[in-house]
């Protein structure tokens, strides 16, 4: 016998910020709407949001249920972090200072350290060890306010050990209270070892198309494929046959593009129809206008350009402008963004991407989940939506990219259960 479900019904925010609409990413200036709403409570049933409504029918409704005082906070949806490398081995702090001392990011990988360094540690790392560094990173994340994230493999770089890390992601799903969203990147790098001559990369693709994509489409081990298509890295054409590989073998699709470079990457992601291209902070006008007549969501990394010093931008305006949903999100790595605080990533957002709070909250809830294609799931307080909702110890909205840097985070509810609690 299933356990009777439960109820509960949040009083005395300040704010519900319900993002409540279509189950669709936002454009233009549908991001300026966070359905903000005072006077009102949530009523959450099971696993799911049954009302947001005055809390006097609240009550009534659900006369059973648990009371959540808000303490006068705001309750926003589950905020969603859709770009993360969140399993890797050990963190890369040297490379900071490296940075600081003039060696560029792409530098540090040419002399072998960068993705390299990860992967040769990944390698050397047992599944279990993987799962427990995880666990505790993922929970980091989880307490600033995050309910989903997507994770991705791409340390590995072998079938065995691309397969390693795709099984402690679904094991950490498993285990976690989190909802985790998995995504397979073993076109994250070419290997050192396949490095060596252009035979060498070409049977790189070919096992990352014939044999790696295939395991993780028969194993069900991720929804998501993704591609560093950066110059140096893996170009435009490369990147093509592995996405449309990837498709062909039911995976959806994202794409690194246009991170460092611009190379043509948000185009490929707009012909090929991914459903996130990330990054973008190269992107060219081509791209833009591609991305504009995509569905194909921008999600914005505004924390890797400040993490590596550099002083190129995102062009979140003219991306809104041109109607291009935005997402923003961490990509939570050792290299390149080891944040685990998404609300600071609202905080850039803001101040150096120049989106409203409204904009930046939208982009971390409802746009977020569909650039995970779950946004008839999850990333708004609507009834029949995912139970998922962060309740932040501030009084307005506003105040969430303000305090940058601080955890205004008191808890998290996935599915109608607590994740977690400061
Ligand atoms: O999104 N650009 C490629 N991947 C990561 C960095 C990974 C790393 O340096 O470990 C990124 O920035
Ligand atoms: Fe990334």
């Amino acid at each position: 016998m299933s356990a009777p479900s439960s109820s509960l019904v949040f009083v005395n925010a300040a704010q519900v910020v319900t993002c409540a609409g279509p189950p669709r990413a936002r454009r233009g200036a549908e991001m300026r709407d966070a359905g903000e709403r005072t006077d009102v409570g949530v009523a959450v049933d099971g696993n799911r949001i049954g009302a947001v409504a005055p809390v006097g029918p609240l009550r009534e409704q659900f006369p059973k249920a648990q009371e959540i005082d808000c303490r006068g906070g705001v309750l926003t949806p589950g905020l969603v972090d859709s770009h993360t490398h969140a399993l890797f081995g050990r963190p890369r702090f040297e490379e900071q200072e490296l940075r600081a001392s003039g060696l560029d990011y792409m530098e540090i990988a040419r002399r072998g350290g960068g993705i390299h360094a990860s992967v040769r540690d990944l390698r050397a790392q047992s599944e279990d060890a993987l799962v427990a560094a995880a666990r505790t990173r993922l929970m980091r994340l989880a307490a600033f306010g995050t309910t989903t994230v997507e994770v991705k493999s791409g340390y590995g770089l072998t079938l065995e050990d691309e397969l390693k890390s795709l099984r402690a992601i679904a094991r950490v799903a498993r285990e976690l209270p989190l909802r985790i969203v998995a995504t397979f990147l073993g076109a994250h790098e070419i290997p050192l070892e396949h490095r060596v001559s252009a035979a060498r990369r070409a049977e790189y693709l070919d096992l990352v198309v014939k044999e790696m994509i295939p395991a993780v489409a028969r194993g069900e081990l991720a929804r998501f494929a993704d591609v560093f298509c950066e110059t140096g890295v893996y170009t435009v054409e490369e990147s093509r046959t592995i996405l449309e590989a990837a498709r062909r073998a039911g995976l959806l699709l994202k794409l690194h593009a246009d991170e460092l470079t611009s190379s043509g990457g948000a185009e490929l992601a707009a012909s090929i129809g991914a459903t996130s291209a990330d990054h973008l902070a190269a992107i060219s006008e081509a791209g833009i206008a591609a991305l504009s007549r995509a569905s194909t969501v921008a999600t914005l990394l505004p924390g890797t350009m400040l993490f590596l010093g550099k002083t190129t931008r995102a062009p979140a305006r003219a991306l809104i402008d041109a109607g291009v949903p935005v997402a923003l999100a961490t990509d939570f790595n050792p290299g390149t963004s080891p944040t685990p605080n998404l609300p600071l990533v609202l905080s850039l957002g803001v101040s150096q991407l120049r989106l409203s709070a409204a904009e930046s909250v939208v982009a971390a809830t409802v746009n977020g989940a569909a650039a995970l294609g779950i946004a008839e799931r999850t990333g708004q307080l609507a009834p029949g939506y995912s139970a998922d909702l962060t309740l932040f110890d501030v009084r307005d909205v506003r105040e969430l990219p303000y305090w940058y840097g601080d955890n205004r985070c008191t808890a998290t509810w996935v599915r109608g259960k607590p994740c977690h609690s400061s």
